[in-house]
Formats: structure tokens, C-alpha cells, sequence
């Protein structure tokens, strides 16, 4: 199973075939800052200026049948079976789009999170916190040194997933998290990819050189 916890365009060179590759996968989908930017839901002037120049240029690639399928995504998705949610930021107040970098924003999320996981992104910085008994809550500096974390039966987990196309950890490869629902084992993945690629796109598209440098070294 596919989950994508939001920003699917916004930045990159290829926002139909983001698009595309979701839909075809009938990937699980919630909404980015930058997806409701698009969508002209939130303004701009939250944005700095690279960021509103690629919006903007997004907005001018998609289709009809792309917006349409964008404006479909939930805020946060509850998916009972596999015991999880994805929300792109924080639990609190998902339309806020509230970054999750600390154990006390980590604490507000995981205070409306229902699950035995949660998924975000937005910081495109890995990270994980567990909670146990709805009242300790723990930030696990391991599930980055380690790339994996074994949850206990009796925690519950928020876990930053990274990111496929802009990874801000400083390493440039691509990210993403793998979640075995039976073992409760988290995997961080990174791979290789041709980044000069991506940025030769970036160029030629004529978004702004920062999107096509910032690859280089996963800032
Ligand atoms: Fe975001």
C-alpha cells in the first residue's frame, strides 16, 4: 500500500506526473500546504518568493482533471484497517499546516492521534516520537542514526517520513519510510537518483535556480 502525506506538487519540474503516478497506484493521499496553494486554499503571502514563483507555474501545468483529482484530498486520512493516519503536518488543527519539530508540537499532534501510527511530512526531516499510555511522550534520535525503530505493542507512533523529492537532512538521496503492520517495524529508505536530471528540468521549466541547487545537498 501506497501513502503519501501531502505536497505532491509545488516544487519540482513534474507535477502531472506526480499526479499521474499517485492515481495509478491508488496511492492513500492527504493534503500539503503547497497542494492547497495550488488550489488557491491558502494564501500566498505565506509563501517566500521561490516558493510562490513554483506555485504558480505549478498551477499553469495542471489540467483540469489534475486540479480536480487535488481538490478530492482529504486534510488527514484515518485508515482503520492498517491501524494508521497520514496528515501532512500536525493532528492539531491539520488546515494550519503546523510543523512538527519538537517533543511539545509532537505532543499536541499525537493528543488527537487515534492510531498505533501517524505519518507526516512538511519538515521533509525524518524523525520519530513515540507515546505510551497517552501520557509519556518520547523523541527517538535512534530511528535516524539506526534508519529503522521496532515500536513496542504498547506504543503509539508519529513518524516523519522524509521526503522523495526535496530531502532537507542534508542527504541528498531520495526518501521515503517503509511500515511492516505485523513486525511494527519502521524503515527509512534512501536511494539514489539521477539529481542532475531533475535539475536540468528544473532550468529548462524556468523555476527558480535555488529548487534546482537546494538537491545538490538535501537542504
Ligand atoms: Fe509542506
Amino acid at each position: 500500500m501506497i501513502l503519501q502525506v501531502g505536497d505532491v506538487v509545488g516544487y519540482g519540474p513534474d507535477p502531472k506526473l506526480c499526479i499521474a503516478a499517485l492515481r495509478e497506484r491508488g496511492a492513500q493521499v492527504c493534503l500539503g500546504n503547497h497542494d492547497a496553494a495550488v488550489l488557491g486554499r491558502i494564501s500566498l503571502d505565506l509563501f517566500n518568493p521561490f516558493a510562490r514563483y513554483a506555485v504558480e507555474w505549478t498551477r499553469r501545468q495542471l489540467s483540469g482533471e489534475d486540479l480536480a483529482w487535488l481538490r478530492a484530498i482529504p486534510l488527514f486520512q484515518v485508515l482503520f484497517e492498517q491501524d494508521i493516519t497520514i496528515v501532512h503536518g500536525s493532528l492539531h488543527e491539520p488546515a494550519e499546516f503546523d510543523y512538527v519539530r519538537s517533543l511539545s508540537s509532537a505532543r499536541l499532534s499525537m493528543e488527537s492521534q487515534e492510531t498505533k501510527a501517524c505519518f507526516v511530512g512538511h519538515t521533509h526531516q525524518p524523525c520519530l516520537f513515540t507515546m505510551e499510555g497517552g501520557t509519556e511522550f518520547q523523541y527517538r534520535p535512534e530511528f535516524e542514526s539506526q534508519a529503522s525503530y521496532q515500536l513496542d505493542k504498547g506504543q503509539q507512533a508519529l513518524v516523519n517520513v522524509g521526503s522523495v523529492g526535496q530531502p532537507r537532512d542534508e542527504d541528498p538521496r531520495t526518501g521515503y519510510l517503509l511500515y511492516d503492520t505485523e513486525t511494527l517495524v519502521f524503515q527509512l529508505i534512501r536511494l539514489e537518483y539521477p539529481i542532475g536530471e531533475v535539475q536540468t528540468k528544473i532550468r529548462s521549466a524556468g523555476l527558480p535556480e535555488v529548487l534546482a541547487d537546494r538537491l545538490t545537498y538535501g537542504l
